[in-house]
């Protein structure tokens, strides 16, 4: 089965529904999600969207805030535009429905968060991506030239390979003619042949046990890129949030926003000390590398399951008014957040890294953009500012679209694309190894390569990846395609990117953090602790 469209969307999050509007303008769009379109990470966002709205604040402190927690590893020409296009692109969030809280004066009510020196974070409560998902989903919904494919999973990439060419990362002429993908409600897989394609998959948090993020993060779009010969980089960077709530066995870990400590809660550990004075003059509202860090350095010292966010001493009504959704979600577990302190622990949240784009989101595959968490722009260098990635995904996407509506009459369709061959496969006998082998990427991934690494530990984490790579290659040459096989694969290509890249680095620098190489990372007081 074959389907041609101008431009195929892989994902149905902020980025990849900004993009489709704006090039359902140009052309017919056919958009894939492998869910329901509105599970994405994107519905989960809570703080909200970075943006300079109004004096005091200025493009050049959120500049200057943004190569900060990058510790000076962002392209900084990218940085500069990013945050000067960003109030126009907020502008038409606002314009397309986006309703983000304002103060009775009628100005937008900002918030602030780790690393931020001003107050510029937009939101909606805290809420804020499910808000932005909401409305775009029903733009889309109702757009006459977007045909939307729920439960379609995107499996690979087509490019000059499929005509039995030899690809290779050096080939400078590498180009996408669409990509296979997966009904994953009748298992037929479509061929569709697109002018343009682009991924907007998302992250990759479902490589850990705990993580912010919903099952659908499993790095597809950044595998399917990999496998295709495009470059990937930076995939050592990867953010743990610092509080998420303590729930085990919970999935996804809940998060507790960033802006509850710009609201002026603060993290203590279980005898009731400030720790994040010793460890960072900016305490609780340092940037997140540095305080997750300090929470892993304080429970792996102390032998505690995790540390307390404490809110009791804040005015109560307006902490209610501003943070319904947490405090229903801990009444739910039976802490009243105006009279107890909320147990939290650090999840593993963004990846920094991922596709390598141009500055109009277009990979080392001609014809293929990757715009949002997927993609590495070289905004966010060693360590993301809370809240600019929701602005990167909509500056990008918007620039994504600008630049591949200009040349989508000049692309010809690649008509003598092979359809996907299903030859020798047939059903795996038993789904229990996938489930097992996805189970213990996650355990090595947690165990050797979370915030703290060190050579040791990636050795040995690649030495294990390798033996589930090799069992789950076998199994996928001789089984039928299913979503849950497919990204149980594309995590342990990811895995494999992050384990090699941290291996490389030979530093301490924002999220990649070793005991081997301390240098100007180290946390003041503290040793690097092994578990
Ligand atoms: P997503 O929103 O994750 O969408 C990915 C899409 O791709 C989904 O539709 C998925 O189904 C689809 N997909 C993936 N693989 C395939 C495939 N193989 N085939 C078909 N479809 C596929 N950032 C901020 O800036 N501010 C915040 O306040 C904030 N809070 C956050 C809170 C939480 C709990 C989390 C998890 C993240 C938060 N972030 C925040 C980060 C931000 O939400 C994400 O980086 C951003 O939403 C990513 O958007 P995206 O469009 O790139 O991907
Ligand atoms: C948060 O609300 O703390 C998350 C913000 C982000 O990840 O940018």
């Amino acid at each position: 089965m074959v389907k041609n469209t101008d431009f195929l969307v892989v994902g149905s999050g902020i980025a990849g529904l900004s993009f489709a509007l704006k090039a359902a303008e140009k052309g017919r769009v056919c958009l894939a999600s492998k869910v329901s379109i509105d599970e994405t990470n994107t519905k989960y966002a809570q703080g909200g969207i970075a943006s300079v709205m109004y004096e005091p604040d200025s493009f050049e402190k959120h500049i200057k805030d943004t190569l900060i927690a990058g510790r000076g590893f962002s392209d900084e020409d990218v940085v500069r535009m990013v945050v000067s296009e960003s109030p126009d692109r907020i502008n038409e969030l606002v314009s397309m429905g986006v309703v983000f809280d304002r103060n009775s004066d009628g100005k937008y009510d900002l918030a602030r968060e780790g690393g931020h020196t001003e107050h510029r974070i937009l939101h909606h409560k805290d809420n804020t991506g499910e808000i932005i998902q909401e409305t775009l989903s029903d733009k889309v919904r109702n757009h006459p030239n977007i045909d939307i494919y729920e439960h379609h999973f995107a499996v690979d990439l087509i490019t000059q390979h499929h005509f039995g060419e030899e690809v290779n990362r050096r080939r400078e002429d590498i180009r996408c003619y669409g990509a296979y993908v997966l009904d994953t409600e009748s298992n037929k897989v479509f061929t569709v042949l697109s002018k343009i394609t682009v991924l907007a998959t998302g992250g990759i948090g479902n490589l850990y046990q705990t993580t912010t993020n919903p099952v659908i993060a499993t790095g597809d779009g950044i595998a399917m890129v990999y496998r295709a010969k495009g470059i990937i980089e930076n995939m050592e960077f990867i953010q743990f949030h610092p509080t998420s709530l303590y729930a085990p066995g919970e999935r996804p870990s809940f998060l507790i926003t960033e802006a509850l400590r710009g609201f002026g809660a603060v993290l203590k550990n279980n005898d009731g000390e400030q720790f994040m004075d010793r460890y960072d003059e900016r305490g609780s509202l340092a940037p997140r590398d540095v305080v997750a860090r300090a929470i892993d350095t304080e429970m792996k010292t102390r032998g505690d399951d995790y540390v307390l966010l404490d809110c009791t001493h804040l005015n109560k009504n307006e902490l209610l008014e501003h943070f319904p959704n947490i405090a229903r979600k801990c009444s739910s577990m039976d802490i009243d957040i105006t009279k107890d302190p909320i147990p939290v622990v650090p999840a593993a949240h963004y990846l920094c890294g991922g596709v390598k784009v141009d500055t109009y989101g277009e990979s080392t595959i001609h014809n293929l953009y990757t715009v949002g968490e997927a993609s590495s722009t070289g905004l966010h260098g060693a360590n993301r500012l809370a809240s600019n990635s929701l602005m990167e995904a909509v500056v990008y996407a918007h620039r994504a679209a600008l630049s591949s509506s200009e040349r989508i009459n000049d692309i010809e369709f690649q008509p003598s694309v092979p359809e996907w061959n299903t030859k020798g496969t047939s059903h795996p006998e038993e789904m229990v190894l996938v489930t097992q082998n996805y189970k213990e990427v996650q355990m090595i991934l947690s165990n050797y390569v979370g915030i703290v690494r060190s050579d040791l530990r990636l050795a040995r984490a690649l030495r294990r990846l390798e033996i589930i790579y090799r069992e789950t290659e076998e199994l996928y040459k001789k089984s039928f395609l299913s979503r849950r096989l497919c990204e149980l694969r594309n995590l342990i290509n990811v895995g494999y990117l992050v384990i090699k890249m941290a291996s490389e680095r030979h530093e301490s620098l924002g999220l990649h953090y070793t005991i081997d190489y301390p240098g100007k990372d180290e946390l003041p007081g503290k040793e690097g602790v092994e578990f």
